[in-house]
C-alpha cells in the first residue's frame, strides 16, 4: 500500500491544524481542509497559503457533524488519509457544558468515521491529549498508564480513543495513529501563524503573551502549593512545529501494520509555571507581571511524557526548547497584537 498523498484535515484553521497544513504543504501533500471556524478564522488559512507559497487543494466551511456536507466533500475528492484535529478544547468550558463537549468531540468523530467508512477511507491520525491520564504523575507517563480522565474534555478524548480502538478491533482494514499531545505551544518561526484564542485565554502561554503585549495587566499563577520544586504546576511543553513534524511522519507510518497505535507527543521534560514566566520574560525583554492565585479546579501537579516509544518507532525527537517556544510565541504576538484580527483590519484599511 502506498503512502497517502491527499490528506483531509479537519480543524485545519485551528492552532495545531494550521501548523500541520504548512508542514504537509511544504512536503508536497495535497490537502482538503474542513473547518467550521467555531474557534478559528479563515485568516489562519490565508497565512498558511502565504507561508507555504501554495494553496491547499480545497477548503470547506462545515461542521463535521453535518454528515451530508462532509460526505459531499469525500464524494468530490479522493482522500487517502484523514488528520482529525476538529474539537473543542477548553477544560473549564467542558465542565460547564459537558453535553456540548461530548456532542462536538465524540459526535464529530463518529460522524467522521461513518463518512470515512462509506467512502472506504481507513487511515486516520487522531488528535488526542495527555489529559486522558488525569492525575497520574509524578514521573514520566508511558502510553500504558491507565487512563483516568478528570473532566469532560479529557473524557471526550478518551471516549474517542475507545471508539477508535473498537473500530480497529472489528475492522482489520483500519490503521489509526492516536497521538496524545502534552502542552503544545510556540508558533511558526515566520511570526505569521500562531495561537489566537477567542476571548480570554484559558491556557498559560497565550495568556502570558497577551500580558507581554499589553492586552492584559498581569498573569495569575494558579497555585504555588503544589508538591513540585517551586510549588507551581509542572507541564511538558512541546513546540507546535515539533508536534506537526510528528504528524507528517505519522502519514508515512499509516502504511505500517493495521490496528490502532497510541503515542505520547511530548519533550519528556517538565517546566513549572515560573519557568515559563522566566523564559517568556527573557524572550520579550520585560518581566512578566504576575500575582499568586488559588489553584485552578481540576488542575494536576505534574504531567510529563515518556515519549520514547515514538522515538523508537519513527525516529522522531523534538528539537526545540522552552526558550525557542517562548521566542516564537512572542514573535507571533508582537507582530499580531490582536491575533489574526490584525490582518482583517489591515485588509479593510488597504
Ligand atoms: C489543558 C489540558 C490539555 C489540553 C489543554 C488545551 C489537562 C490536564 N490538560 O492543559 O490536555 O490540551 O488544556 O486547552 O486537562 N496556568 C496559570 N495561569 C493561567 C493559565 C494557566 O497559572 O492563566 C497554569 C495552570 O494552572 C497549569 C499550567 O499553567 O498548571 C498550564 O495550563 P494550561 O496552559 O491551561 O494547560 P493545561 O491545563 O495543562
Amino acid at each position: 500500500m502506498s503512502a497517502p498523498s491527499t490528506v483531509l484535515v479537519t480543524g485545519g484553521a485551528g492552532f495545531i491544524g494550521s501548523h500541520a497544513c504548512v508542514e504537509l504543504l511544504d512536503h508536497g501533500y495535497e490537502l482538503i481542509v474542513v473547518d467550521d471556524y467555531s474557534n478559528s478564522t479563515p485568516q489562519a488559512l490565508a497565512r498558511v497559503e502565504r507561508i507555504a507559497g501554495r494553496f491547499a487543494g480545497a477548503l470547506y466551511e462545515l461542521d463535521i457533524r453535518d454528515r451530508r456536507s462532509l460526505s459531499a466533500v469525500f464524494d468530490r475528492h479522493p482522500v487517502d488519509a484523514v488528520m482529525h484535529f476538529a474539537a473543542f478544547k477548553s477544560v473549564s468550558a467542558s465542565v460547564r457544558q459537558p453535553v456540548e463537549y461530548y456532542d462536538a468531540n465524540v459526535g464529530g468523530t463518529t460522524a467522521l468515521l461513518r463518512v470515512m467508512q462509506e467512502h472506504e477511507v481507513h487511515r486516520l491520525v487522531y488528535s488526542s491529549s495527555c489529559s486522558v491520564y488525569g492525575d497520574a504523575g509524578p514521573g514520566a507517563l508511558e502510553e500504558s498508564t491507565p487512563a483516568r480522565p478528570t473532566n469532560p474534555y479529557a473524557a471526550s478524548k478518551w471516549a474517542c480513543e475507545q471508539l477508535l480502538a473498537d473500530v480497529c478491533r472489528r475492522r482489520p482494514e483500519y490503521t489509526v495513529l492516536c497521538l496524545r499531545y502534552f502542552n503544545p505551544v510556540g508558533a511558526h518561526p515566520s511570526g505569521l501563524l500562531g495561537e489566537d484564542p477567542r476571548g480570554t485565554p484559558d491556557n498559560l502561554l497565550p495568556y502570558v503573551a497577551q500580558v507581554a503585549v499589553g492586552r492584559r495587566d498581569r498573569l495569575r499563577v494558579f497555585g504555588t502549593d503544589y508538591p513540585t520544586r517551586d510549588g507551581t504546576a509542572i507541564r511538558d511543553y512541546i513546540h507546535v512545529m515539533d508536534l506537526v513534524e510528528a504528524h507528517r511522519l505519522a502519514l508515512d507510518h499509516l502504511t505500517d501494520a493495521p490496528g490502532m497505535t497510541v503515542y505520547n507527543l511530548g519533550v519528556g521534560k517538565g517546566s513549572s509555571v515560573l519557568d515559563v514566566i522566566d523564559a517568556f520574560s527573557a524572550a520579550c525583554g520585560t518581566r512578566i507581571p504576575y500575582e499568586i492565585a488559588p489553584r485552578r479546579p481540576g488542575d494536576v501537579a505534574e504531567l510529563v511524557a515518556d515519549a520514547r516509544a515514538v522515538a523508537r518507532a519513527w525516529g522522531w525527537r523534538p528539537t526545540r526548547d522552552l526558550d525557542t517556544m517562548c521566542r516564537d510565541a512572542w514573535r507571533f504576538q508582537r507582530l499580531n497584537p490582536h491575533g489574526y484580527a490584525d490582518s482583517a483590519r489591515r485588509t479593510q484599511a488597504d
